[in-house]
């Protein structure tokens, strides 16, 4: 079998994001584009990827991880010069090189496998995708001779005006053969309106050296989308977006308005889940079966088991159990353990605790720094006081235990097994298992006072 190697471009500062985070780093549905190429081109098999890095060049690398070679393009003088900086890491081996942009985050393995194959079937030395645009504009057009092979291709700011009524693109993906592409690289000169060593400019070279070059064209236009500006950054967002939620439907997850439901990339969610408008799904979660998430709810980096329930909430980092229920307007915040069958409920903010199974906060709680126990009931209005301006402390509260509403328990503080504390109470020391703390002023009535009060005024 060839051997295959790949190269993703990544130098570029991409000027007409206007912004400060480099370009291939914008995320698509939470991810950095360049790492949507990256885990596509890594499900192919590859002898070695190598990624061009310039612009950012530390955070595109901290962002991929060690998995790949990297080169550095100190400047920027175009896609050509971009190859050329891996000419130490290929330019003397055998075999086939897959050259992808780090802006086309809706390439699949699937259209570069198709093109690897029909590159290797062809015995060409270079083969182009490309793509049908119904607005080329910004795009490279491909020149086809008049057997309607691919002669070259003409960037659309070189283009002239005939050349540029062509739909059909240089999507920026290319096989060739790897030792032909660097010694063709050497011959691309920056002659061009951009003064820039173009890449496709190999197209050309190698023709004229009477080398095969074939397209491979893609029905796909979507696929090969080039992210250069906001807005193709939102179409991009768009596509992928659906792509993603169709993918839940058909494994078996219920999404009422795929319009408005934002699941990340890696999100894992299992079948006969419902999700409900407005919800936004982020970062490493797993959802398991049964599930009820949204409306409007925002989940990131969260392990919710089955049947749970959440509704009108934000719960990140944090592990949720199974039959728990959460909502509305509940905060779980990072570092939290809800075990199942626990009931969090309106207006409830949890931080950095531990819910033992089938404990409640039913409505208008703080608990942070906290261990909660299996069986407790925080009446509403509980609060765990954990911070005295400087640090931060933990409120235990053992299994069973019964705080009443609108009680204090000012950390650090343990109420015992079984205990209760008194609604209204600001508990200060620990409470005994299967004790009662009342922590209050005592109730004084003072009978007619009202009556003596006003006839005092009268006078
Ligand atoms: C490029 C192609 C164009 C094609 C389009 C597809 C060239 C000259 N043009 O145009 O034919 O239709 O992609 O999307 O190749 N990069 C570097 N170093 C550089 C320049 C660019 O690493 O010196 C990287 C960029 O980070 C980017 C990729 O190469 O990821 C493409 O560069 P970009 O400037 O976006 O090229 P386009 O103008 O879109
Ligand atoms: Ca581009």
């Amino acid at each position: 079998m060839t051997n295959r190697y790949a190269v993703i471009l990544a130098a570029g500062q991409g000027t007409r994001m206007k912004s400060k985070l480099y370009k291939v780093l914008h995320p698509v549905c939470d991810k950095p584009m360049v790492q949507h190429v990256v885990d596509q081109v890594s499900m192919l098999s590859l002898q070695k990827l190598v990624i061009v890095v310039g612009h950012g060049a530390d955070k595109v690398k901290s962002q991929i991880g060690e998995q790949c070679e990297y080169v550095l393009q100190e400047e920027q003088l175009g896609t050509a010069h971009a190859v050329m900086q891996a000419s130490s890491n290929l330019s003397d081996k055998e075999g086939v090189t897959l050259v992808v942009c780090g802006d086309t985050p809706l390439i699949t393995s699937k259209t570069m496998e198709a093109l690897l194959l029909h590159h290797e079937e062809t015995g060409a030395k270079a083969t182009i995708l490309t793509a049908n645009a119904s607005d080329p504009t910004g795009y490279g057009r491909v020149i086809r001779n008049k057997e309607g092979n691919v002669q070259k291709i003409v960037e659309h700011k070189d283009a002239n005006e005939q050349e540029r009524t062509i739909n059909e693109i240089n999507t920026g993906t290319y096989c060739f053969d790897n030792k032909l592409l660097f010694q063709a690289l050497n011959n691309v000169s920056n002659d061009n309106v951009q003064g820039e060593y173009y890449l496709p400019d190999v197209i050309e070279i190698l023709k004229k050296q009477d080398e095969i070059v074939s397209a491979f064209q893609t029905d796909s236009f979507e696929e090969t989308l080039g992210v250069n500006d906001r807005f193709a950054l939102s179409q991009a967002e768009q596509i992928m977006k659906h792509r993603i939620n169709k993918q839940h439907m058909l494994n078996g997850v219920t999404i009422i308005d795929p319009g408005n439901t934002y699941i990340s990339s890696d999100v894992i969610i299992q079948q006969d889940t419902t999700i409900y408008p407005g919800t936004v799904i982020k970062g490493n979660t797993t959802i398991l079966s049964q599930c009820e998430i949204g409306p409007n709810t925002e989940i990131k980096n969260c392990s919710i088991g089955e049947k749970t329930v959440i509704r009108h909430s934000v719960a990140h980092d944090s592990s949720i159990g199974n039959d728990v229920t959460i909502g509305p307007f509940a905060h779980i915040r990072p570092a939290s353990t809800i075990s199942d069958e626990v009931k969090i409920g309106n207006f409830v903010e949890v931080k950095k605790s531990i819910f033992g199974k089938g404990s409640k906060a039913s409505h208008l709680s703080y608990i942070g720094d906290a261990e909660v126990g299996s069986d407790v009931n925080l009446g509403c209005g509980s609060i765990t006081v954990n911070y005295d301006g400087k640090n931060k402390y933990l409120t235990k509260i053992e299994d069973g235990a019964f705080i009443g509403c609108n009680s204090n328990l000012i950390a650090p503080v343990t109420i015992g097994k079984g205990a209760y504390v008194a609604a209204g109470s600001t508990v200060t020391n620990d409470v005994p298992g299967n004790s009662l703390s009342i922590a209050r002023a005592r109730q004084v009535n003072k009978e007619g006072y009202v009556d003596r009060l006003n006839k005092n005024t009268k006078d």
